[in-house]
């Protein structure tokens, strides 16, 4: 085969390749938002179980590092994802291991970019994987990564209480701003640096690939593929509370998918308040009931009856939308 021959036929399995890619279909993400103890691990794996019943292949998925999906699901659930029923995986990230995840990913990198403006050693790997805001941003990517790369149907993602799932947020737009700035402050700077560098690397391709990451990470969780659930309890606080998270939600553009109102008692002054979160939510946003049970519901077949009314087909339309 001459060389001409050889390259045309590469190039046509390059584009088999490229079209199968293009064909996979997306994993959906479905995230869960709200206050401390109103039921987001709850109801994450209740969802979760639900989804794998009927034939998803689902990951659960819990960023909150504080870990309780253990304790809900009665199960070892360790940061990896790990088979815990007929096509259902659970992994529960901790901090330590969403710190170690980092320094594999970007610590190599980190020190590339230091250590061609300033000389300092490999210590400096640690020294940025502990700084504030670095395990909330990771933990962004890393569910980004994970819906993009493992092949599941659904990944239902049980985000930190709302202060740390806001701030998740927040970090991330600031670092993809923060990135901008840097760029043009190493561009102003960049002949001095160029006189006292010690590496060979260049950091602004590096920093510019932060930056494209942390724009993607966003636009992924802005796009069709991920809506987010507020959960709440029938009661004053949460509704207060609840309402700020979907008024911020919205201003980052995320789709919502609709409202859990959890440990729900069908009599008043519950049903008065119920009300009340129908007035701040637009017209058919979808609000799913779910009881108040005399104790925790733990396992996988307390999990499955937990949201048994809950219509899940509609909800899976929705996040499927
Ligand atoms: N529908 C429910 N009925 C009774 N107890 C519930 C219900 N939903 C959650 N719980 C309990 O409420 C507490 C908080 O739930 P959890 O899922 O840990 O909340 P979060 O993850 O939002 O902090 C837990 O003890 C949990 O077992
Ligand atoms: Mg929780």
């Amino acid at each position: 085969m001459c060389i001409a021959t050889a390259l045309k036929h590469l190039h046509r399995e390059e584009q088999v390749l490229i079209s199968a890619r293009a064909s996979k279909p997306v994993t959906v993400v479905l995230s869960f938002w709200g206050k401390g103890g109103v039921g987001k691990t709850t109801l994450s794996s209740s969802l979760a179980v639900r989804l794998a019943e009927r034939g998803y292949r689902t990951l659960l998925i819990s960023t909150d590092f504080v870990p309780s999906l253990g304790d809900v699901l009665g199960l070892e659930v360790p940061p990896r994802p790990t088979k815990v029923a007929e096509n259902l995986y659970a992994e529960q990230l901790t901090e330590d291991s969403i710190i170690e995840l980092w320094k594999q990913r970007f610590g190599e990198e980190v020190y590339r970019v230091a250590s061609s403006i300033f000389p300092v050693g490999r210590e400096v790997i640690d020294y940025v994987a502990g700084a504030p805001g670095i395990v909330e941003e990771f933990a962004l990517y890393y569910v980004y990564e994970r819906a993009r790369s493992s092949g599941y149907d659904f990944l239902v993602w049980d985000t930190m209480a709302t202060g740390g799932g806001l701030r998740m947020l927040r970090i991330e737009k600031e670092f993809y701003d923060h990135l901008g700035d840097a760029v043009k402050m190493y561009l102003k700077v960049k002949g001095v640096i160029e006189k006292i560098r010690t590496g060979a690397a260049d950091p602004l391709e590096l920093i510019e690939s932060w930056r494209k990451l942390a724009h993607d990470v966003l636009e992924f969780l802005r796009s069709s593929s991920h809506r987010a659930f507020l959960v709440a309890r029938p009661m004053y606080v949460d509704l207060q509370v609840a309402r700020r998270v979907y008024q911020e939600l919205l201003s980052f553009g995320i789709p919502l998918g609709g409202l859990f109102l959890n440990m729900h008692i069908r009599e008043q002054p519950y049903l008065e308040v119920e009300e009340e979160y129908r007035k701040f939510l637009p017209q058919g946003f979808p609000i799913f009931t779910v009881p108040l049970l005399s104790r925790s519901p733990r396992g996988l077949e307390e999990l499955r009856r937990l949201l048994s009314d809950v219509p899940v087909e509609e909800l899976v339309q929705t996040g499927r939308a």
